[in-house]
């Protein structure tokens, strides 16, 4: 299939010196042209020289580290380093990248297979599927980011430069044995992500936001921005989305509390979900949108596609940086204002992070009921100010009176999100907008978490409870939806009291 495995009439291979490690391939060598030939482009042969001379490098270090996380020993590299290299003197890059990813495997598999029997190289069957993998990866995928990348329990990737690579399992970030050759392995990896959405990254345009073809979200920051190295940090989608019966298992939330969730995402309460980063905001709102009707049109601004909403009737829409020129650029704002124009039912934004705030209140108080959002704040009260000084920094003209009560004839539940210290994830209040009380806000918590202590193991004890209000202000929302019976019953059920009898009142607030 390709000019160099082919026997056919070419140029003899030697147009290059064989790498040393070769030398026991020595006795056979392969003939067949030498592609892209002497004749080819200049260009081409460039080219493919380049991609030549970046894959040696990668031979020599870690490649993926097979399907776990594992350091591997010298003889490993050393092994590899030597397929890899005969690997690509045999084929010819340039036409491999033509191939599907299916076939491009399979003739990797092939020769790597008689390279390995060639060079008698002693390994058995295991060990040569490993060694081949890591190699299908280094040439056609993300290199070593690819036995990351398939692990599903991974919830973030941070590689910070060529040597160092984090990773975030089961709440705890750990460093992780992955590293890359060098720097600019690392970077071509980044540019190859890239290039997937049609951008570019490189010491002129050095941040990139990008998202892999499985919906990961993606970015890039590169030097001489990013001092110690080109910076990736990937957030993993994850191929088994979270349920609010998942939330219930892993304790983020009671069941009642779960009740509570389900009906606000059904009677339309315009919702803001609050915390910090990686709190897990995303896959709440996911898991609240799973209770919207599936005859609501629904309208998604994101800017690096994140959501998966499950109903039939939605429109995705992201945002989309400007080019090198600094023109073209859609902002969130761009989108939320476009989607009024689009007969929305319901608009949820990603992430709130600028005027657009702005924007979205008011589709909230224009008959966008049911509306969401997230934000970044470590509290429903922060959550309101941030919302006031995005607004106010979008440059609108108004009164912070004004603003304030724009935000509270908007917003009607603030859920807080949170990563606890211990690496869990618990939405700690579910917090209602009331009104307004001379110049404040008023909230009150229907749901909290209580911290109790902390077990042997270092895992903090919670305890999610109701604060003892029967009457909500969604009351009136629930009883035209018909769910004031279901909404009574569980936040009576998560009430505790104290010794006295009395329940445990509000907090925080
Ligand atoms: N309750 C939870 N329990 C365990 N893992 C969770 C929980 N919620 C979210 N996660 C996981 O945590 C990671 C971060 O979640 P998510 O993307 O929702 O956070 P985020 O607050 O939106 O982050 P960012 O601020 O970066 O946008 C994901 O891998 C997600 O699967
Ligand atoms: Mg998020």
């Amino acid at each position: 299939m390709f000019g160099k495995r082919a026997g056919g009439p070419g140029k003899p291979k030697g147009t290059r010196p064989a790498p040393p490690s070769l030398g026991s391939l020595g006795g056979q060598p392969r003939t067949g042209a030498r592609a892209p030939a002497a004749g080819a482009p200049a260009e081409a042969r460039v080219d493919a020289g380049r991609a030549e001379d970046e894959a040696r490098r990668i031979a020599a270090t870690d490649g993926a580290a097979g399907s776990s996380d594992h350091a591997r020993s010298e003889e490993y590299y050393d092994v590899k380093s030597t397929v890899f290299n005969a690997l690509i003197d045999t084929i010819d890059l340039t036409q491999l990248a033509k191939l599907d990813a299916e076939s491009a495997r399979e003739e990797i598999r092939d020769i790597v297979a008689e390279i390995i029997q060639i060079k008698n190289v002693v390994m058995s069957i295991a060990e040569q599927e490993e060694l081949l993998e890591d190699i299908c990866n280094d040439v056609l995928g993300y290199g070593p980011l690819e036995p990351l990348l398939a692990r599903d329990d991974i919830a973030d990737i941070m590689v910070n430069g060529a040597n160092n690579c984090f990773i975030e399992v089961e709440g705890k970030v750990v460093k992780s044995n992955v590293r890359f050759a060098d720097n600019s392995q690392l970077m071509n990896i980044c540019q190859r992500i890239v290039s997937q959405v049609g951008r570019r990254v490189d010491e002129s345009s050095p941040i990139c936001d990008a998202r892999l073809p499985d919906g990961s979200r993606v970015n890039v920051i590169a030097p001489p921005l990013a001092i110690d190295g080109p910076t990736l940090t990937i957030r993993k989608f994850k191929r088994d989305r979270l349920t609010l019966d998942q939330l219930v298992k892993l304790g983020s939330i009671s069941p009642e509390g779960k009740t509570l969730l389900e009906i606000i995402g059904r009677v339309r309460c315009n919702v803001i979900i609050s915390g910090g980063t990686g709190s897990g905001k995303t896959t709440l709102l996911n898991c609240l949108t799973a209770y919207i009707d599936e005859d609501e049109r629904i309208i998604t601004c994101e800017d690096s596609a994140e959501l998966q909403l499950q109903q039939p009737h939605v429109v995705r829409l992201e945002t989309r940086p400007p080019n090198l020129e600094g023109e073209g650029e859609i902002t969130m704002r761009d989108l939320v204002r476009n989607c009024l124009r689009m007969r929305p039912e319901r608009i949820i934004v990603g992430e709130v992070r600028g005027p657009e705030a702005f924007d979205l209140l008011q589709a909230m108080n224009t008959g966008h009921d049911g509306s969401m959002g997230t934000l970044h704040s470590n509290s429903p009260r922060e959550c309101i100010s941030r919302l006031e000084s995005m607004i106010m920094m979008g440059g609108f003209q108004l009164p912070p009176k004004t603003i304030r009560e724009m935000i509270t004839g908007s917003v009607d539940i603030i859920v807080q999100a949170s990563r606890l210290r211990d690496g869990s994830r618990k939405i700690t209040h579910i917090t209602e907008v009331v009104g307004m009380e001379g110049d404040v806000v008023t909230l009150q918590n229907l749901f909290v978490l209580d911290i109790l202590g902390e077990d042997a193991n270092g895992k903090i004890i919670t305890r999610h409870r109701s604060t003892g209000i029967a009457r909500p202000r969604m009351w009136e929302r629930a009883e035209y939806y018909g769910e004031t019976e279901r909404l009574a019953a569980a936040l009576a059920a998560a009430e505790v009291t104290d010794d006295s009898g009395m329940p445990l009142g509000e907090k925080n607030v």
